[in-house]
C-alpha cells in the first residue's frame, strides 16, 4: 500500500505532485558574500550594515532568466526571500523604509519575479523572516548581531517584542494581500528553548503565532504554510539532511520538503568551494521522493542580480536529467516495496521506478519481484531491459534466493545520464 500522508489544512495535492522547487535567498547579504547571517557572525552593528543598502544595485536582475532557468531545471514552484533575518525587505513595505525601493535598486524586486515565475507557470512561495535584526522593537537576545555590546544591550532594554509582532503580521498581510495567490508561505523561525541567561529565545508567544496563522488562513486558505512558528503547520522542513525515511509528526506521515543548499551557504557566498556535484544533488531529489518528500534546492543570486556561473551550471544538469526523467518524480512518491542496495524506488500508480546509484556489472536482482513485472525499460530512451525470473545465470551455479527474485539484465555501459532509472510496469495496481 502506498503511504498517504495526514491532510493538510492549506493546498497540498500540487505541492505533492510536482516535488521539486527553488529557494532563492537574495538580499544585500549578497553584497559581503559569505554567508546570510553575516552580520551576525560578524556582530556588525547596523550602521556598518549600511554600507550594502546604500551600495545594493542589481542592474543586472531579470527574474524572467530566474524563472527560465529554475523551470529548465524541472522545478515547479519558487519560495523567495521576502525579508531574511537582517531585516532588509526586497518588496516595497509601508511599514518599514529598509526596502529595495529605498535603496539603488529603487524597486519592488518581489512583484516583477512573482510575474516571471507565474509566466512560467511556477507556484509562488515566500519566505518571510520572524526574526528581524534591524527592527528597533526587535528585543537584543543571544542571536542578535549587537548581543556583545553591553552598552547597546543596556540602552535597548525597552523594546517590545509586542510593537514588534505587530509589524510582523502587517507585513505578512501586505504579501499575503498586495501579490495575488500565494501558494507557499514560509516563516522562519523560532528558537524557544534556547536560553542565555540574560536573553531568551523567541518563539510563538513574541510572534503571536496563533494569531498570525489564523490571519494567514483568513487571508489566503489555500496557502501552504511551513511548520516553523511552534504552532505546527501543513509540511515539516528538514534543513541541509536527508532524513532517514518518511518523516512522521505524532506517529503519522506528513508532507515534508526538504531545504538543500547548493554550497553549503543560503545567501551568495563568493568563496565557499563546497559546491555539491549535480548527480549528487539529482540523488537527493531521487531520495526525497523515494520517501514521500519535496526537495527545495536553494540559489543565493549575487548582487548584481544573476545566477552565478556555477549555480547556472548545476541547475542546466540537473535539468537535463528531469526532461528525460520526470516520469519518476513528478506525481510520483515512496513505494511500498524494498529497493537493492545502491538503489532508490520511487512509484506512480503501477509504475515503479528503480533509480540506479550505482551501475552494477550486468545483473540486478529485485527480490521478491518475480512474477510482478510486466515489463521493464530504461526510461531515458525506453529502451527494452530484459528480465530472467528463475533458473541459473551461467554454468549450473545454484543462485540461492533466487526463488522469487527478478533480475534485470543490464547493458555493461551505464546510460549517459546522470542517475539511470528503469521504469517496471507492475502486473496488478497495488491496493490502495
Ligand atoms: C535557517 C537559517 C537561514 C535559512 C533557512 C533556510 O533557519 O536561519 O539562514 O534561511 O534556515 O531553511
Amino acid at each position: 500500500m502506498i503511504p498517504q500522508p495526514a491532510p493538510t489544512v492549506g493546498r497540498s495535492d500540487w505541492f505533492v505532485h510536482d516535488r521539486f522547487g527553488l529557494f532563492i535567498h537574495w538580499g544585500i547579504y549578497a553584497l559581503p558574500a559569505r554567508h546570510e547571517w553575516v552580520k551576525n557572525r560578524e556582530k556588525i552593528a547596523d550602521a556598518d550594515y549600511q554600507r550594502y543598502f546604500d551600495h545594493f544595485d542589481p542592474d543586472l536582475y531579470d527574474p524572467a532568466a530566474w524563472a527560465r532557468a529554475a523551470r529548465n531545471a524541472g522545478m515547479r514552484y519558487v519560495v523567495v526571500t521576502t525579508k531574511h533575518h537582517d531585516g532588509f525587505c526586497l518588496f516595497d513595505s509601508q511599514l518599514t523604509d529598509y526596502k529595495a525601493t529605498n535603496t539603488p535598486a529603487r524597486r519592488d524586486l518581489i512583484r516583477p519575479l512573482v510575474e516571471a515565475f507565474r509566466a512560467e507557470g511556477l507556484k509562488i512561495g515566500f519566505y518571510h523572516s520572524l526574526i528581524d535584526w534591524h527592527h528597533p522593537e526587535f528585543p537584543v537576545d543571544g542571536l542578535h548581531p549587537q548581543r556583545d555590546d553591553l552598552a547597546f544591550r543596556e540602552a535597548q532594554r525597552h523594546r517590545d517584542v509586542r510593537k514588534y509582532a505587530e509589524y510582523l503580521h502587517g507585513q505578512v498581510r501586505e504579501l499575503l494581500t498586495n501579490y495575488g495567490k500565494i501558494d507557499i508561505l514560509w516563516l522562519d523561525f523560532s528558537y524557544s528553548s534556547r536560553d542565555w541567561g540574560w536573553s531568551k529565545g523567541k518563539g510563538k508567544d513574541d510572534w503571536q503565532s496563533e494569531r498570525l496563522v489564523a490571519m494567514v488562513r483568513q487571508l489566503q486558505p489555500e496557502v501552504l504554510l511551513n511548520n516553523r512558528a511552534e504552532v505546527g503547520g501543513d509540511f515539516v522542513t528538514p534543513e541541509q539532511y536527508q532524513p532517514r525515511g518518511w518523516v512522521h509528526v505524532d506517529g503519522q506521515p506528513v508532507v515534508w520538503e526538504a531545504c538543500q543548499t547548493l554550497n553549503g551557504s543560503w545567501g551568495y557566498d563568493r568563496d565557499n568551494l563546497d559546491w555539491k556535484p549535480p548527480t549528487l544533488l539529482v540523488r537527493m531529489l531521487v531520495d526525497s521522493v523515494s520517501k514521500g518528500g519535496n526537495l527545495l534546492l536553494n540559489v543565493g543570486p549575487t548582487a548584481r542580480g544573476e545566477f552565478d556561473p556555477r549555480a547556472q551550471q548545476t541547475l542546466a544538469a540537473i535539468g537535463e536529467w528531469t526532461r528525460l526523467h520526470g516520469r519518476a518524480i513528478y506525481g510520483a512518491t515512496a513505494s511500498p516495496l524494498t529497493p537493492p542496495p545502491d538503489c532508490r524506488y520511487t512509484q506512480r500508480g503501477n509504475r515503479l521506478y528503480l533509480h540506479a546509484f550505482a551501475w552494477p556489472f550486468r545483473h540486478l536482482h529485485l527480490p521478491g519481484m518475480a512474477g510482478r513485472v510486466e515489463y521493464a525499460q530504461l526510461l531515458n530512451d525506453a529502451s527494452e531491459i530484459r528480465m530472467v525470473e528463475t533458473g541459473t545465470l551461467g554454468h549450473g551455479t545454484p543462485d540461492s534466493g533466487a526463488a522469487d527474485s527478478l533480475t534485470l539484465v543490464l547493458p555493461v555501459q551505464k546510460p549517459d545520464v546522470t542517475v539511470p532509472v528503469i521504469e517496471l510496469f507492475l502486473k496488478a495496481a497495488p491496493q490502495a
